[in-house]
Formats: C-alpha cells, sequence, structure tokens
C-alpha cells in the first residue's frame, strides 16, 4: 500500500492499514511492538493494537543510548494509548558495544543487543512477533549501502533473531506517517517529534564508543533540544568527538584543522567515510553555507565551522540542525551565528568541551546523522 491507493490524511488510508495487517496476521499467537517514542514505532504499534487488539504487547526496550529520562517521558506521553512495559536491558547492550569505533560495526553490534533484548521479551510473553517502525526510507538507505539502520532486517537475519516482524509502515515515508498519526490522534509531541535513531546517542557519540563520551554527548543533547525545540527544524542535536586534529592547513585565508574521527556521508547512491572538517577561521564576507561546496566531500563529508573554542577539554560538540521533508536529503538553515554561539556558549560549559561547532553541510554530500 502507499500514497496511490488514496490519500494518507483520510480516515479510509488508516482503515486500509489497519485491514491489512489484521488480514497478513489474524492469525498470530502475538507481538511485542517495540515503542521508541518517535512517530513511526508509535504508529506501528498503534496500527498493530487497532488490528490485533490484545495480541499486541507495547514495550519500550531501555537500550542506554537514549536521551535523559526518556522512557519515563515517553511512557507518559502515551499514557490512554498504551500501557507501555519499560524493559531495561541498558548494560547489556551498553557493553556489547563499548570500545567500538567503526561506525557499521558500531551500529551492526547495536542491532544484535537489540534484538536479543526483543527476543528475550517475546519470549517471556510466548510470542513469535515483533511489530515494528521501519519506513521507507531506511529501506531504502540499507539497501543502498549508505548505512545500517538497525531495523532493516532480512531472512537470515530474523533466522538468527529468531523473530518474525509486521512493519505496518513499509512503505510509507516520513510525511505520510505523520498524518497517520494525526488521524489515529497520537498527542501531539508524538505526531511533531523530530526523529531520534534507533541506536540512539550511540550514532552521535562520534568514533569509539566509551561511557565518558556517552554522557556529554547526553547533557549536551538537552541543552540543544531546550534551545531549538519548537522552531521549525526538522532535526537538531549535538554530536560529540575526541577533539584530535590530524591535520592543520589554510587555503585562500579559510584556516581549518580536520579531525582524527571517521563520519559518514553520502555521494551518489554511495556511503562515504571520511574525517570531520572545521573552519576556525575565514575572511568576511564568506557564505559559510557554501564552504563545502569547496572541499572534496569524499575526504571530508562533514564541513563545520567554529563556534566557540575554549582551547581546553578533550571534547568536540558538533550541532546538528536540518530542514527536510523526507530526509533522503536535508538542507541546513540559515541561522545567525551570533545567535548560535549563545547555544555554544552553554553547551561550552559543560566540563571535558573544549570546542562547539555548527555543521553547515546538507544532505549529500553528508548524512544526517555522524555515523
Ligand atoms: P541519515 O543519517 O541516514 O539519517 O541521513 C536519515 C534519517 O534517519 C534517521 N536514522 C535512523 N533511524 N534507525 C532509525 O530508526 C537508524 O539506525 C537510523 N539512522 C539514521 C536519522 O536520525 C534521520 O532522521
Amino acid at each position: 500500500m502507499g500514497i496511490e491507493d488514496g490519500n494518507v490524511s483520510s480516515k479510509t488510508f488508516v482503515e486500509k492499514l489497519v485491514e491489512k495487517v489484521r488480514s497478513q496476521y489474524g492469525d498470530i499467537d502475538c507481538a511485542v511492538a517495540c515503542i521508541s517514542g518517535g512517530v513511526d514505532s508509535t504508529v506501528s504499534a498503534a496500527i498493530a493494537k487497532l488490528a490485533l487488539g490484545d495480541k499486541v504487547y507495547p514495550i519500550y526496550i531501555d537500550t542506554g543510548f537514549m536521551r535523559a529520562g526518556e522512557a519515563e517521558r515517553v511512557r507518559q506521553a502515551l499514557k490512554g494509548f498504551f500501557d507501555l512495559e519499560i524493559h531495561n536491558f541498558a548494560e547489556d547492550i551498553l557493553s556489547s558495544v563499548e570500545g567500538l569505533s567503526d561506525a557499521e560495526e558500531k551500529r551492526i553490534a547495536f542491532r544484535e543487543g537489540f534484538y536479543r533484548a526483543v527476543k528475550r521479551v517475546a519470549d517471556e510473553k510466548r510470542c513469535s512477533w515483533a511489530v515494528q517502525g521501519t519506513i521507507k526510507a531506511d529501506v531504502v538507505e540499507t539497501v543502498g549501502g549508505i548505512k545500517t539502520q538497525h531495523n532493516v532486517l532480512n531472512e537470515e537475519l530474523l533466522k538468527r533473531f529468531g523473530l518474525r516482524v509486521i512493519e505496518p509502515l513499509i512503505d510509507l515515508y516520513k510525511h505520510e506517517v505523520r498524518e497517520v498519526a494525526r488521524q489515529i490522534g497520537l498527542p501531539r509531541q508524538i505526531v511533531e517529534r523530530q526523529p531520534f535513531p534507533g541506536p540512539g546517542l550511540l550514532v552521535r557519540a562520534v568514533g569509539k564508543l566509551h561511557r565518558e563520551k556517552l554522557e556529554l554527548v547526553r547533557k549536551a543533547t538537552e541543552i540543544v533540544e531546550r534551545n531549538l525545540d519548537g522552531k521549525g527544524y526538522s532535526q537538531y542535536f549535538p554530536a560529540v568527538w575526541e577533539y584530535q586534529v590530524a591535520k592543520e592547513g589554510s587555503i585562500d585565508g579559510v584556516e581549518y584543522v580536520v579531525f582524527s574521527v571517521k563520519a559518514t556521508g553520502v555521494v551518489g547512491n554511495t556511503r562515504t567515510y571520511g574525517h570531520p572538517l572545521m573552519v576556525r577561521r575565514y575572511p568576511a564576507g564568506v557564505d559559510v553555507l557554501e564552504l563545502y561546496r569547496y572541499l572534496d566531500s569524499r575526504s571530508y563529508p562533514h564541513v563545520l565551522v567554529e563556534l566557540v573554542n575554549k582551547s581546553e577539554g578533550g571534547y568536540i560538540a558538533a550541532v546538528r540542525i536540518v530542514k527536510t521533508e523526507d530526509f533522503i536529503t536535508a538542507e541546513v538553515p540559515r541561522i545567525d551565528l551570533d545567535d548560535l554561539r549563545l547555544l555554544a556558549k552553554e553547551i561550552a560549559s559543560i566540563p571535558r568541551i573544549r570546542a562547539v561547532a555548527f555543521d553547515v553541510t546538507p544532505k549529500p554530500p553528508a548524512t544526517i546523522e555522524y555515523e
């Protein structure tokens, strides 16, 4: 089913989605519905619940990579819709990813831990099925080899995890999912919620995963969301990595540093994996939003502009703000850098954060997330 089957904002469209799940899965034993609080997983669970009723158990897996206070916040937001059971697998998943540096290795290890957790809960409830919020963009990007979305599973993986999945939204894009969410009457804070990747803060603690970096990105996230909520951006978040400089240079008065860590980008349909580059100084009149055009985006998929540098502390926080409809491409909005400096100063007050920079790269050639 897709948009061609009817207007996504119509009630009949929702009824068709429900009917499709009922006719395909009406006979199953039962299913756990993994809800993260994001619009995709919440709408999927709602459709499954409407179709299969008591056979669906809404659960929340605490992976250890969620934002501060997130599990309880989501449970409260969904009160009256779902009785959400929280299952804490933080230590199990965190320790299986700790020490890994490569973006894909981190994602794959996370996926193993996540589905081990889902399987454990499904077994407890004697269910063979899991409902999940995979949408079209997740599949397009994983199949295209851009990055391994944690929730895109092939037959072999499903067999290994011992699960079968119901994915009611697999043919829809994000803005269509939001329309369905409105039709169902989900709370506004869920409908409008900015996407949060399944592997959560794991992909924003860029490079080698250890707990100090994870805590720093969690603190910075609270500051960024408090300052930018409600301003109409599609996604806004920080990422943190070690302030380790691999190279310094200057071209035509633009002074920059290149970090040792690696981050992902996309050129054509191919994934790139190169070093973030931060511009420290540039001549008056330079348009920072155009800087990325002058650099080799395969080597430097993310180009940043420095906002604050305390010259002490071991980490940099990158602020990423984008506007997009389909999340396949995204623009960086034009924001006054002096306004951003106020936000940057607050982030830089976190001990161990040395510098704060603004990512000025659209997608492509960057990806929205760093890993
Ligand atoms: P990228 O970084 O690929 O992100 O440009 C596109 C959109 O997808 C979100 N994202 C994910 N969502 N599981 C998810 O559920 C994932 O593994 C994942 N990786 C990226 C990202 O936040 C953005 O909205």
